[in-house]
């Protein structure tokens, strides 16, 4: 892409790409030496060239790409019923791919079951549902960490001390929490099982502008600690700021794919999806 004034950033530079087939998809998207990797060449996460839909429905997904490196944050976009709900879905298990993979590390999970991803490090927190309203604070943390044998108590204290207000709150029920503490007990929840990867649908639906950046802060400060955040989101232009890597969804299928600030900068993009 000629005349990219972001030429020094992390990411791919070609918006077209919809179907990465491992390798190339690599060199572009590699960060510096920043990456980990135990085996394999591809990115830390990838659903590659998902295709699917819900039991034997129509496909909603069209070779559709998503991926996030490791300490990083991939941002999905796309108008209402693109497909972002279907594709995280997809990437967590819990929809059956009629084609394409998904890779954690190197690793093929295709086949896993959900709870066999949470295990490996995936943690998702669902657009809707996401908390035990009738449970207070602190079970629903509890709840979050029943895959654990071990002591759970300091991982309680992080998510504490990234969200303050949860403590003040912990012995109360989650449902008599604002939208945004909600938010929280549902990203501390996810952290519970401390992951290597969280997985957000739309965290900041519903609440207010100031809650929102509030929210976003926290998600780098998590990202900051090595763990990848894939996270969709409505609020495109502020999550786009935010991210290392996006994904345009239209129709299930990758429209656009670049750093957050390339597809800021890009005029179709900010036309067709951002409002000018
Ligand atoms: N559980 C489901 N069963 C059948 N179709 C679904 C289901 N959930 C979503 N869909 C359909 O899949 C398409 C994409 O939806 P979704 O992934 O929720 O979009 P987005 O999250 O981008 O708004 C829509 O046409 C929607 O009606
Ligand atoms: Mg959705």
């Amino acid at each position: 892409m000629s005349g990219n004034p972001y030429q020094d950033d992390r990411g791919n530079k070609d918006r077209t790409i919809t179907n990465t087939g491992g390798s190339e998809w690599t060199g572009a998207v590699r960060s510096g030496g920043r990456a980990e990797r135990v085996n394999g060449d591809g990115p830390f996460l990838i659903g590659d060239g998902m295709t699917g839909g819900y039991g034997t429905g129509a496909n909603i997904l069209q070779d559709c790409t998503i991926s996030v490196e490791r300490g990083e944050i991939a941002v999905i976009v796309g108008p209402n019923g693109a497909g972002k709900s279907t594709a995280m879905k997809a990437v967590f298990g819990m929809l059956t791919l009629r084609g394409g993979a998904v890779r954690l590390n190197g690793e093929d999970i295709t086949r896993l079951t959900p709870q066999a991803r949470v295990a490996r490090g995936m943690a998702f927190v669902p657009q809707t549902n996401n908390i035990f309203t009738s449970m207070t604070v602190e079970e629903n943390l509890e709840m979050g960490a029943f895959l654990r044998r071990d002591d759970i108590s300091a991982t309680i204290a992080e998510v504490y001390d990234l969200f303050p207000v949860l403590r003040d709150k912990r012995r109360q029920p989650a449902g008599e929490l604002s939208g945004g503490q909600r938010q929280q007990v549902a990203v501390g929840r996810a952290l519970m099982t401390r992951p290597g990867v969280l997985m957000l649908d739309e965290p900041t639906a519903g609440v207010s502008p100031i809650v929102m950046d509030e929210l976003f802060d926290r998600i780098i400060e998590v990202a900051r600690t090595g763990i990848s955040i894939l996270m969709v989101e409505q609020n495109a232009r502020q999550a786009l700021e935010i991210a290392d890597k996006g994904f345009v969804l239209v129709q299930g299928a990758n429209a656009y794919t670049d750093t957050g600030k390339a597809l800021l900068a890009d005029p179709d993009v900010r036309r067709t999806f951002l409002g000018g």
